[in-house]
């Protein structure tokens, strides 16, 4: 599944890599297998995401950013159904009336609450309605022929459509005032060989994206050359002590470490640490799902803006790393010089690589995870937390929507920044090397964080 080095002077869709994924037929009982687990561990979180609070929990509207759990929840089913049982098998809609009050682009988040949803008893008997209708279409599934089923791409999408909407729920759960509702085991402490603070990526091309991945989505495709050079990568993400020693030297009250459009937002807002901070006294505080603790100073920074991450790079002398840095740190192997699935190799992760999956609901300590470091020893690409880059959302050269403008073209463009190598509360499905998030650089209701870089002498 490496995708291999590729010839520099290589057109998009002619890279070996997208050879590569026609060559060996993919077996049947193993892809089912694989789509029944994937689809069945998103419905055992959704459950457990929705159930762990009463109904008005469900229905009401926990901030203005997210949607009332309940509208998350016959969205899933909503989605599913359009998917897995009209497009993939043809079947007729179940309730097409309410087509329209999940449709994302129909409604804001913020009106979803005056919507007439369904109330909970009702979407989750609709949920899994759509479920064992499905199960049933997988049943019977081919997996090749249409572009649509090709390795099971269709079940996983919807798995990893219903993982992100567990994110989501997650961040909603987060952004909920009451008493505490979910907990987890926290993570291990940190080894004590932490390694060195930075590592050198030497300069030359890699291959970004990928042709090879079965359940890539559109926007990580087609494989292609990045010429990228030299640069030095933080080998563990910044850190609340680090991000901490910003607020005390007055970073949020000089302009100079600020982006204009952050200066702005900052002041305008009274932003003045990570959201969920608030000052006790003498120490830091932060609110994480309804508890109250002191803030790790060992543990990444989470809930900060793409401004924050970028003024705090400035103020240290240093700069967010490009999408194309992030992924050639996370990918590359210098041994081959082509581009692996994870920062460890091709191996699916396991808990040994890396804190996803929300078995724990918060970010291990900077420099967890030497297993899953990169050849270069860099720690922590996935998981933990989300990544903010330096780029822009753009589409690689060679992009194709697929299966539906409305998943990645539509938010092409200038107005949102590229996140990388999800958080904690991502599932292993919707998360690779290759895959993208983008946000507005104004949102940190999101579990994103960072880690910065800089060019190497020379490298300009
Ligand atoms: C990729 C996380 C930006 O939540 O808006 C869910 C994922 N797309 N349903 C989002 C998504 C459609 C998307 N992000
Ligand atoms: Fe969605």
């Amino acid at each position: 599944m490496t995708e291999p080095a590729l010839d520099p002077d290589s057109r998009p869709g002619t890279a070996p890599g997208a050879a590569a994924e026609t060559a060996a037929a993919p077996d049947p009982v193993a892809l089912r297998e694989r789509a029944v687990g994937a689809l069945t561990a998103a419905r055992d979180r959704t459950t457990l995401l929705t159930s762990c609070v009463a109904d008005p929990d469900l229905t009401a509207q926990h901030s203005p950013l997210m949607s009332p759990l309940v509208w998350d929840l016959a969205h899933i089913g909503n989605q599913e159904e359009q998917w897995l049982l009209r497009a993939v098998a043809g079947q007729e809609a179940i309730r097409p009336e309410i087509d329209g009050l999940y449709d994302a682009f129909e409604h804001p988040r913020s009106e979803r609450p005056s919507l007439p949803l369904l109330p909970p008893a009702e979407a989750r008997a609709y949920a899994a309605d759509v479920r064992g209708r499905a199960l049933d279409v997988l049943d019977g599934a081919a997996f090749h022929g249409t572009r649509l089923t090709e390795a099971g791409f269709a079940f996983g999408m919807i798995a990893q459509h219903e993982q992100q909407h567990d994110e989501t729920m997650l961040i909603t759960h987060q952004l909920r005032r009451g008493p505490q509702a979910l907990s987890a085991p926290d993570p291990d402490p940190a080894p004590v060989s932490a390694g060195p603070p930075e590592v050198l990526v030497p300069g030359g091309p890699f291959a970004m994206g990928t042709s090879a991945e079965p359940w890539a989505l559109d926007n990580e495709k087609p494989a292609h050359v990045r010429e990228v050079p030299a640069f030095h990568i933080d080998t563990a993400p910044v850190t609340n002590a680090a991000y901490l020693a910003f607020i005390e030297d007055g970073g949020y009250d000089t302009e100079r470490w600020w982006a204009p459009a952050g200066w702005a937002h900052v002041r305008r807002h009274g932003v003045h640490a990570p959201l969920f901070w608030h000052r006790d006294g003498g120490q830091w505080l932060r609110r994480r799902f309804g508890v109250t603790e002191v803030v790790p100073p060992d543990e990444p920074v989470l809930h900060v803006s793409w401004y924050e991450a970028d003024a705090w790079a400035r103020w240290a002398g240093r700069r967010l790393p490009t999408e194309a840095e992030w992924e050639k740190a996370a990918r590359f192997d210098p041994a081959t010089g082509g581009s692996m699935r994870y920062p460890w190799g091709d191996a699916d992760p396991g808990p040994a690589h890396a804190n996803l999956g929300q078995r724990h609901l918060r970010p291990a300590p900077a420099g967890s995870y030497p297993e899953g470091a990169s050849p270069l020893g860099v720690r922590q690409l996935i998981g933990d937390v989300w990544e903010w880059t330096a780029s822009d959302f753009l589409p690689y050269p060679g992009f194709r929507a697929f299966p539906y403008r409305e998943y990645s073209e539509v938010f092409f463009g200038g107005e949102y920044k590229v996140l990388r190598g999800g958080s904690f509360a991502v599932d292993p499905v919707a998360c690779r090397g290759t895959f993208r998030n983008w946000d507005y650089p104004i949102r940190r209701q999101i579990f994103s964080g960072f880690r910065t870089a800089r060019s190497a002498a020379g490298a300009a």
